[in-house]
């Protein structure tokens, strides 16, 4: 039996719904060693902000049970590096580019989406507002709507591209926050983004992370990930791209079923740099097993 694995999403054509999340995958050079990143339904790049940044204090990761903590503080070399060295080279490859933009005020997240959107070297913009590890812009745009409304409304003016806006976790009620993002011009929404956790050095009495907390990904959010993505799913007109804990085919299965229209892969690329292609195999192996010709057949049915 044939299947169809692929993903119409905002008009880009994925071969399949499998795409790195943000930050995991730096610019995609690291992965292209060990397999064709064609392969993959689409790219997203580690965030990126107008000038370089180093990002914070070591220790910034951390594992934990089922999942590991993160304070990398959006480290990127800046957009005209950005520009010049990174996305360039992803031209070779037939796949959608899409460029995650974190900012520290209104104007740096405009113009940096200004520049990305006329540099013709992506396809997409994935809107930064919920990293949790820095004191000024990421999560404090993402966690109010109004902030949030007013920050869309502001990129959508300078936005050529499908703008995808990425959610945390870290907020009361994410329909109330999904519902602005949609209002205010979003043309899909992507979460979720870490917890905020913390660990401790029992034998020292310290935080682990220099900065104490940081955001917590892997299997041990999963659950949250699913019920939030399924709660948007239920309410918004927008496609959702559901992250958060992924690590194999039938995970992706659960997610699509919550409504998702496509899965990004975060920690999972740790552990296994194979983890995209092993799963993008998987996924055929699992529609064929299971009689399901196309993602459309499952997509929302939990709802
Ligand atoms: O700290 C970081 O660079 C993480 C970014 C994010 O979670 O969006």
């Amino acid at each position: 039996m044939q299947v169809d694995m692929s993903v119409n999403l905002l008009g880009l054509k994925l071969k399949n719904p499998v795409m790195p999340a943000s930050g995991c995958f730096g610019f995609g050079k690291e992965y292209s060693k060990y397999y064709d990143l064609n392969k993959l339904g689409a790219i997203v790049v580690k965030a990126t902000t107008q000038k370089a940044r180093l990002g914070n204090p070591t220790p910034r990761v951390a594992e934990v049970t089922c999942g590991m903590l993160n304070s990398i503080g959006l480290a990127n070399p800046g957009l005209d590096k950005v520009l010049s060295d990174e996305l360039p080279w992803l031209k070779s490859y037939s796949l959608p580019v899409i460029v995650n933009v974190a900012g520290e005020t209104v104007e740096e997240y405009c113009s940096v989406v200004d520049r990305i959107s006329r540099s013709k070297l992506a396809h997409a913009i994935e809107l930064n507002v919920s990293c949790p590890n820095v004191a000024q812009g990421g999560l404090s745009f993402g966690a109010d709507s109004k902030v949030l409304s007013e920050l869309l409304k502001r990129v959508r003016g300078v936005c050529s591209l499908p703008l995808i806006v990425k959610l945390s976790p870290n907020v009361t009620d994410i329909v109330e926050i999904g519902l602005a993002a949609q209002e205010a011009g979003a043309d899909a929404i992507s979460l979720i983004n870490t917890l905020i956790g913390m660990k401790i050095d029992i034998n020292t009495g310290r935080p682990v992370l220099a900065r104490k907390v940081g955001g917590l990904s892997g299997p041990a959010i999963k659950p949250v990930a699913i019920r939030m993505v399924y709660q948007l799913a239920d309410v918004l007109k927008l496609p959702i791209i559901g992250i958060g804990g992924i690590y194999t085919a039938e995970d992706v299965i659960e997610f699509i079923m919550a409504g998702a229209s496509a899965v990004q892969i975060g920690t999972a690329n740790f552990t296994n740099p194979m983890a995209m292609p092993d799963i993008i195999d998987d996924l055929e192996r699992y529609m064929k097993e299971k009689g399901i010709k196309d993602l459309d057949q499952i997509r929302g049915c939990a709802l």
